[in-house]
């Protein structure tokens, strides 16, 4: 796995940026929520609580319990995961709503009606993730760990229907990852979180609904599959990393990476459609930059051929394919490889929702997204359909 301070910032479209930071990056050292989030008073939290139709749960207070038992330091990482996630997705709802109410080009919403509708339900979501975000941090400060601490984060996207349409894509991503954690919670027998964890699974999928059918010109079904796609807590991470966080921007970063089992894979850009590709099976142009898998890919004198591509859809084994069509680029960032793989969209046994695309040595165990995971080299490439 590759070392993660050498995270680069890519965009899961075509379009990647310098990796200094942009100057409209969001942060949360103005207080942009108005209500001292991340670090809400107790009445601040009362506030929250309201707009969020719910209350913090019982569990954090739990575990101040000094008889009960302390958990696995893997499951504080997965706290930490979880509260670096929230983080992220309280910036994308504050800034979404925030161009909304500003009417700012490519957010102007001309139906009155419509605008009312659709804030009362991002405002919800932006409180209940702020909820989210702070049961996590609670557990680590009842388990005398540092809460994580907000970064820089930019958005790739500049209109609403782009931005509810991202907002299902790393909703799906989390979706995958939480079942994941559930399971490191029960491995490490530390059982009393996967209630909560669960909990949130059913919230969010009850927001993907909402999401998926925003766009009335491409109008989704609410549920996208039987059994939503699996992920892993690295590709999340790796995902949020690569997409969101301004690199250098995030006061403790380290407290998650300390943790070993931890990685920002390098990244898998997906070149046709942004990832967004017609329900058919097709070729599909993907491109990683050579220095960033090299400490861990021992392949020389840029001979690529010992890579396969391997997708993760639906709860399914995952699907190897070649790479065709083998390109090497050098620009500024050195050597990029461009390559092809098949996607063999078939609608039922693969392809619908959420993809996962990641590279991996061909001689790699792929029976599973663990495993995948464990051997990924550039990932997570991003692929939804329908
Ligand atoms: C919450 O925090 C803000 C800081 O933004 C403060 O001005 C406000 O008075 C606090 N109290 C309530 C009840 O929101
Ligand atoms: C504290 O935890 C122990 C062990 O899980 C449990 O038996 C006990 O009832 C708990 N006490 C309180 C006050 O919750
Ligand atoms: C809000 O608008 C700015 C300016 O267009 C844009 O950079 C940002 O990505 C938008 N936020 C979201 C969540 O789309
Ligand atoms: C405005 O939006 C509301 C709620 O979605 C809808 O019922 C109404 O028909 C819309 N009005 C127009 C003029 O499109
Ligand atoms: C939103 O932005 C994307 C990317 O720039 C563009 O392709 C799309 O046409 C825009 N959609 C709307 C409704 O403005």
């Amino acid at each position: 796995m590759r070392s993660v301070s050498a995270a680069a910032l890519v965009f899961s479209c075509v379009a990647s940026i310098a990796s200094a930071a942009p100057t409209s990056a969001f942060t949360f050292d103005n207080d942009p929520l108005h209500n001292g989030f991340p670090n809400p008073n107790p009445d601040n939290i009362t506030n929250i609580e309201q707009a969020a139709h719910g209350s913090l749960p019982i569990a954090a207070a739990a575990a101040k319990n000094a008889s009960a038992k302390a958990p696995s330091a893997d499951s504080l990482t997965s706290l930490r995961f979880i509260a670096f996630n929230e983080l992220f997705e309280v910036a994308f709802f504050t800034s979404l709503i925030n161009n909304i109410t500003a009417g700012r080009d490519g957010f102007k919403m001309n139906n009155g009606t419509a605008q009312k509708y659709l804030l009362d339900g991002l405002t919800a979501i932006q409180a209940q993730e702020e909820l989210h975000a702070l049961n996590a941090n609670n557990g680590l400060k009842a388990n005398k760990q540092n809460p994580i601490e907000p970064c820089q984060y930019v958005f790739p996207t500049t209109n609403l229907t782009d931005a509810i349409a991202l907002a299902s894509k790393f909703t799906d991503i989390v979706l995958a990852t939480l079942p994941d954690l559930q399971t490191g919670f029960a491995n490490n027998g530390d059982n009393s979180l996967i209630r909560g964890v669960g909990a949130v699974i059913g919230q969010e999928g009850e927001q993907n609904g909402f999401y998926r059918q925003f766009d009335k010109k491409n109008k989704k079904i609410p549920s996208a599959l039987p059994f939503l796609t699996a992920g892993t807590r690295n590709f999340a991470f790796s995902a949020l990393n690569q997409n969101f966080v301004v690199p250098g921007s995030c006061p403790n970063l380290a407290d998650i990476t300390a943790d070993k089992s931890i990685a920002i894979f390098a990244p898998l850009a997906v070149n046709t459609d942004g990832g967004n590709l017609m329900p058919q099976t097709q070729n599909v142009q993907f491109s990683f930059v050579a220095s960033e898998v090299q400490p861990e890919w021992k392949g020389t004198n840029n001979d690529w051929s010992g890579l396969s591509l391997v997708y993760i859809n639906q709860q399914n084994a995952p699907i190897s394919e070649k790479l065709t069509n083998v390109q090497l680029a050098t620009g500024s960032d050195g050597i990029t490889i461009s390559f092809e793989a098949s996607f063999p969209f078939d609608g039922v046994a693969f392809g619908n929702g959420l993809t996962l695309a990641a590279v991996v040595p061909s001689n790699s165990d792929i029976s599973s997204v663990v495993t995948v995971s464990a051997n990924t080299l550039a990932g997570p490439g991003l692929i939804e359909v329908n």
